[in-house]
């Protein structure tokens, strides 16, 4: 592994549950970092901005060194009014790993270098991935075709060659993995860990409606809709959600992309909030469990799938 050298150690899975709006909330981190994964979630889900603090405060009391440490994403985008408060309280709070999205900041990543931190910027092709290192990140993170939220469109084995080809530094993949063998792949890809996303959905301490966690359990790739309609960038969302909102997913038009807007409404629906996000992964996900449970069973399928593996190679 390519990782630093306290991060491995802490962990019981090589994974990172992904930061997640709305949903990803400081239970929901707690429960997967004391199960062995670093937990995430956006800054912006603590709101209004003072809840930030209290959200810090409360994960450095509960987490001890004998758990995965925790990340906070912050939007590096001009449309963040937030981004400088909240990076001072992640300075403050000294937050293992920041994971940053949609902008490459130097004076960001200066910031957590400071304190000793590791920020992990997500990129969807080389040429953002070549920006962010060149701007100082420390790891990628490779968010491939299929992923939940504000996917790319790139094929995770032509994203992982093309970025390992030059870098050798921490690398997670992001796309539709949801299960143990998903996590080999792409440790055999070259990316040291797993990065998690819409199977914690379905999980109990998510934020997330009752109905929501079910049409994840109940969905499959063919389920979920690639659109720019709801924000102005494209993700992946649940096509139900988008039936239940009353629009036709076989008319959406493409919105404008540089009318980025994350709170848009769309006759009446807001995005994220009645239209939900999803990646292709979730037919792996059948039942709405604890955080934990999920982690445990990823952990067993992922030991299982290396003895499977090892056996081939040894035969
Ligand atoms: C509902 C939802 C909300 C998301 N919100 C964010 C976010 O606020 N910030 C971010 O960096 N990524 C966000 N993502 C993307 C995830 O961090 C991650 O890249 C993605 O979920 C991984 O793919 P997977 O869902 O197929 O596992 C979101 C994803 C989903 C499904």
């Amino acid at each position: 592994m390519t990782l630093p050298a306290w991060l491995e150690p802490r962990l019981s899975l090589p994974a990172i549950a992904a930061p997640m709006f709305i949903i990803s909330r400081p239970e929901l981190v707690i429960a997967q970092c004391k199960a062995g994964i670093v937990g995430a979630f956006p800054s912006l889900n603590a709101r209004p901005s003072g809840v930030l603090e209290e959200w810090l405060t409360r994960l450095r009391a509960e987490l001890t060194d004998a758990d995965a440490p925790f990340a906070v994403n912050l939007i590096v985008h001009k449309t963040n009014p937030r981004l400088q408060e909240d990076l001072a309280l992640c300075v403050k709070y000294r937050v293992p790993i920041i994971i940053t999205s949609l902008g490459a900041m130097p004076e960001v990543n200066e910031a957590v270098h400071g304190y000793g931190g590791l920020v992990l910027h997500d990129v969807i092709n080389d040429e953002f991935a070549h920006k962010a290192v060149a701007r100082g990140a420390d790891g990628l993170i490779a968010v491939a075709a299929g992923a939940g939220g504000h996917a790319g469109t790139i094929n995770p084995f032509a994203l992982v060659q093309e970025i390992r080809a030059w870098f050798d530094g921490p690398l997670a993949l992001s796309g539709a993995i949801a299960n143990g063998r998903s996590i080999a792949a792409a440790r055999a890809l070259g990316a040291d860990l797993a990065y998690i996303g819409s199977a914690f959905i379905a999980t109990q301490e998510a934020d997330a409606p009752a109905a929501y966690k079910q049409m994840v359990v109940e969905s499959s790739a063919k389920d979920i809709l690639y659109s720019n309609l709801f924000t102005g960038v494209h993700g992946n969302y649940l096509i139900p959600s988008i039936k239940a909102a009353g629009l036709d997913p076989a008319l959406l038009a493409g919105a404008d992309p540089a009318k980025m807007e994350w709170s848009q409404v769309v006759n009446g629906s807001k995005a994220w909030r009645d239209i939900w996000g999803a990646g292709q992964g979730i037919g792996a996900v059948r039942d709405i469990v604890p955080a934990a449970t999920l982690i445990a069973r990823l952990r067993d399928e992922y030991q299982a799938a290396l003895a499977h593996l090892g056996a081939e190679t040894n035969a």
